[in-house]
């Protein structure tokens, strides 16, 4: 279950040395930082470098493996279509679905939602519904029920913000989480959907997601977690958590790009008509009618990304190879270090912490934050030439941007990969920052 409970526990300065230790280990699997040492990655949240296992399977598979899904009565193919096959009964396990049958393979997670959207949603929204949202999606999980709604006259409700403070030694930083109680007055009997991120890709924190699927449970409402960031920081449980749909990304766990999951409850995905037509998605074509495939290959039309498929596979098992409770203690550890420094530097105190936390424990790895006087995209510019890569913009939330009264922000986020010494170098980064522009 995606929650830091399990680094509740007070960290020692022994649990810190140990788990950088047991990173820095971790680091040798990626080689990207044997070929560019001297780089400080800090945008996981928009992409994850790859263990070498992962790339060594991709090439493997190219020189090896490569043949076509579904299609081969050969060797090689049936072979293929027996891992790809594989790797839904794993994912299903990964993140405790019923079974395979209710995995989906598509692009990613925009694609994923623009499916539910399309195919499970439109079909039952009518003028006067509403879907609910919340002010801090990402792009991804916006449009497609903006768009929605704008089509059939349904309205966009959206669960607004809770803002509050946190003190740092020289300033206070702004911490940001949902309103629950104005969530629950949202929900009425015309509402059809709710559609919430698990985890913000601006702010990092982990929304309290079981408690809004319980609320909607209570009437009867269909919920859509948004898990692209969630996934890769810790595990994920969907019946736990009491979803009926969750989607998320490859890339962003440790995978290859071009692949993402969409887990829906078989019920559901039953009910739903195919959102591409296409080949490898039929029961039988003829001139007059077709009839089409139960899912999940009802909604896997065309050719799929086989290799990315089966690559996510690696990324899968090199993930859960990693003991999560460490996993978990380390991203928060640098979370911490980071924090602490931005919040005590007397020389960084032009710097406010966007989602700041008071326990940290409720974030994970990703810190924005704002500089005084400076746009964020100078920041990315300067921390790039001291090697620090960060994002800066408005991280496809732009809805979430207007609300806090900015146009952008600069974002850290933390891996597996990442050490104190990126940390370092991330913190003497801004301090060169606020001497070139302030
Ligand atoms: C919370 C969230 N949702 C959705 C997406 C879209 O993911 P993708 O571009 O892989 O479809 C992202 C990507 O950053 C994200 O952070």
């Amino acid at each position: 279950m995606l929650n830091n409970e399990k680094i509740s526990a007070k960290t020692t300065q022994q649990t810190v040395r140990q788990t950088i230790q047991w990173a820095s280990e971790q680091r040798d699997q990626f080689p990207i930082f044997s070929r560019h040492p001297e780089w400080s990655y800090l945008d996981s949240a928009a992409t994850a470098q790859k263990p070498r296992r992962v790339i060594d399977f991709l090439q493997e598979f190219w020189c090896e493996r490569n043949a076509p899904l579904h299609r081969g009565v050969y060797r090689l193919s049936a072979q293929v279509t027996q891992d790809y096959e594989d790797v839904r009964e794993k994912v299903a396990r990964f993140i405790h679905a019923g079974c395979g049958n209710e995995i989906v393979f598509c692009r990613g997670t925009t694609d994923a939602i623009n499916l539910v959207a399309h195919s499970f949603v439109a079909p039952r929204l009518k003028k006067g519904d509403n879907i609910l949202i919340s002010a801090m999606e990402h792009h991804a999980n916006f449009l497609p029920w903006q768009q929605l709604c704008q089509k059939t006259g349904a309205e966009l409700r959206i669960i607004p913000l809770r803002k509050g403070l946190v003190e740092g030694a020289f300033r206070q930083h702004l911490q940001v989480g949902l309103d629950l109680e104005s969530a629950e007055a949202l929900l009425d009997d015309r509402t059809q959907f709710m559609a919430l991120n698990h985890v913000s890709n601006v702010l990092g924190v982990i929304n309290p997601v079981t408690d809004l699927c319980q609320l909607a449970k209570t009437k009867n409402i269909p919920v859509l977690l948004d898990g692209a960031q969630a996934i890769v920081h810790g595990s994920v449980d969907v019946k736990a958590l009491g979803c009926d749909f969750y989607v998320f990304s490859g890339h962003k766990l440790y995978g290859p790009d071009g692949v993402g999951v969409l887990y829906g409850r078989s019920e559901l995905l039953e009910t739903m008509p195919p959102y591409q037509t296409g080949g490898d998605m039929i029961e039988f074509v003829s001139t007059a009618e077709t009839t089409f495939a139960p899912p999940p290959q009802r909604f896997e039309a065309g050719t799929m990304p086989v290799s990315a498929v089966i690559g996510l596979g690696v990324a899968i098992d090199y993930f859960q190879s990693l003991p999560e409770e460490r996993l978990l203690r380390h991203e928060n550890t640098l979370l911490q270090l980071a924090t602490e420094n931005l919040r005590s530097t007397k020389s960084l105190q032009k710097v406010q912490i966007i989602g700041d936390e008071t326990d940290l424990t409720r974030k994970v790895g990703v810190l924005s934050f704002v500089i005084e006087g400076v746009h964020p995209h100078d920041i990315g510019s300067i921390l790039d030439s001291a090697n620090v890569a960060v994002r800066a913009g408005h991280h496809c939330a732009q809805p979430l941007m207007a609300d806090l009264k900015l146009t952008a922000t600069a974002r850290a986020s933390f891996a597996v990969y990442n050490n104190e010494r990126d940390v370092q170098q991330f913190c003497e980064g801004i301090e060169k920052v606020i001497t070139m522009m302030i």
